[in-house]
């Protein structure tokens, strides 16, 4: 997606689209009294005859409007002023982006970055602005011959009545980075598993560090034998795509400064293993690599932001799978950290591969992991596809992801880790087993993993009911991309 900036006054632009906002009760904005000025009371007469209500992403057009060089002015209902939050200026954005880009108009600039938002400045006005008719715009048609009979892309522009400040400008461009990562880990979200595989993902890792002058390391499996990843491997161990374990080095702060660790859970299909799901809804599973690609899609807008901070990416991928040579319940493996798990359902794959990634990330010595997984079915329940379940060993840690998805608008509710829920995952064989039963079953599985991350500053993201969407509007949200983007900018920021 295209994105400029457009100072000055919006009558003046020469342009298919001017996009203004108008509070209930026929409360008009700056950026629409500017436009009523030479149209000479035009647009407030149409709003007097009630037209359009103001309600919330409620829209109006208005073509060939008197004294206004556009071709069209979209009017955008924005609700009630004082109820004017960050909800719903993404919805008022939404709205427009949607009218817009089903309309005939090739160009739009849009004056919401002004309309002040409770709570939040205008940076924040200006990432959102941006990121937001990132996502609207968003289409998925690469697989369809007939690509929905729109090949024409909208270039959007952000107005201001104003001069944009330069954090303003920045906010712009991050903005449009963060779509970009977004727009990617969606992608290869919806992506079937036949195309996107291990090797697919690796490949996706390796053009993104040539593009971003990043490194990138992607060991087989006769590595992870090596490395003694007897968990990860006892999940890969009846597929036939070969497994991987990829690693992605973004170094933009300071060299002594150490590393965040980013981990993502990549299992490109989720069948169960012996432990076999039942097939209704199963092709949802293609989405279980959403960590991974969540993980992908942060470097690729932290990249592109230049953000000085330094990151580390571990995905490992694998298919899990059932066979003759496939893992069963009851088996017990040595995981990499050397500890030992009984795995009483193959279907509780996730933990066991994450688990020798977070071993494997002890050796860059990193000041802080967080893993984002689509880990369990158990935290849909608990919270929907509103949060990302948040667990953490750290409480600060713990308030600094909260508060990164709270600026991000991509939330996330901090949940218990207390010692109480390890009694779940004893094993009478081994030292732990990998399911806790079904009573609190995010917690145990983050429990299951805090174990393998006693040596750092560690949180888990359960993004189950957040990384897609199920049902009419099936396809991967991109979270929690605006998350961790967030997060890591608010790091560099700080420095
Ligand atoms: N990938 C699934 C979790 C999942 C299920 C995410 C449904 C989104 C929707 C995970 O590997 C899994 O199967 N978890 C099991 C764990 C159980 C066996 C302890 C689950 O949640 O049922
Ligand atoms: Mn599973
Ligand atoms: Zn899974």
């Amino acid at each position: 997606m295209e994105f400029s900036t457009k100072a000055g006054g919006p009558e003046k632009h020469k342009t298919g689209c001017v996009a203004v906002g108008v509070f209930e009760q026929q409360r008009a904005t700056e950026a629409l009294k500017a436009l009523d000025r030479p149209a000479k009371g035009y647009l407030s007469s149409i709003l007097r005859r009630g037209d359009l209500s103001g309600k919330l992403g409620s829209t109006l057009w208005l073509h060939n409007v008197p004294g206004v060089a556009a071709e069209r002015v979209l009017l955008v209902g924005l609700g009630k002023e004082p109820d004017f939050g960050p909800k719903a200026f993404r919805e008022t954005v939404r709205a427009a982006v949607r009218a817009i880009n089903d309309s005939g108009t090739s160009d739009a600039i849009l004056y919401f970055a002004e309309v002040p938002v409770s709570d939040h400045d205008a940076a924040w006005n200006g990432l959102q602005l941006v990121q937001v008719a990132g996502e609207a715009s968003y289409r998925f048609d690469r697989l369809k011959s007939d690509k929905d009979g729109r090949p024409r892309r909208v270039k959007f522009a952000a107005g201001f009545l104003g001069n944009p400040s330069p954090s303003v400008v920045r906010a712009l461009q991050r903005g449009t980075a963060l779509a970009q990562g977004v727009s990617l880990a969606k992608d290869l979200g919806n992506l079937p598993s036949n195309i996107c595989t291990p090797t697919y993902l690796a490949t996706q890792a390796q053009q993104l560090a040539k593009q971003h002058k990043l490194s990138c390391r992607v060991l087989d499996e006769k590595d992870m034998r090596k490395l003694g990843m007897g968990a990860l491997l006892a999940v890969t161990k009846a597929a036939h795509e070969p497994a991987k374990l990829i690693v992605l080095e973004y170094r933009g702060g300071p060299s002594k400064q150490k590393p965040v660790a980013l981990i993502g859970k990549g299992i490109t299909f989720d069948t169960g293993g012996i432990s076999l799901k039942p097939s209704g809804e199963m092709d949802e599973m293609k989405y279980d690599m959403s960590g991974a690609g969540s993980v992908l899609g942060t470097f690729k807008a932290i990249a592109q932001m230049r953000l000085q901070v330094n990151v580390v990416g571990i995905i490992p991928s694998c298919e899990n799978m059932p066979g003759g040579h496939a893992t069963k319940p009851g088996d017990i493996v040595t995981s990499m950290s050397g500890q030992t798990v009984e795995i009483l359902n193959t279907d509780a794959e996730g933990r066991l591969i994450l688990c020798d990634a977070l071993t494997y990330a002890e050796r860059f010595d990193p000041s802080t992991v967080v893993d984002i997984a689509t880990l369990t079915g158990a935290c849909v329940i608990a919270l929907g596809g509103v949060a990302s379940g948040l667990y953490a060993n750290d409480d600060r840690l713990a308030a600094e992801l909260f508060e990164a998805g709270q600026q991000a608008w991509d939330r996330a509710w901090h949940m218990p880790l207390w010692d109480d829920y390890q009694e779940q995952i004893k094993s009478p064989f081994a030292d732990m087993a990998n399911i806790g039963g079904r009573p609190a079953g995010s917690v145990t599985a983050a429990c299951f993993l805090s174990r393998y991350a006693r040596k750092f500053k560690w949180a888990h993201l359960d993004v189950a009911g957040t990384a897609w969407l199920s049902g009419k509007d099936k396809g991967s949200t991109g979270r929690p991309v605006p998350l961790l983007t967030t997060f890591l900018m608010r790091r560099a920021d700080r420095t």
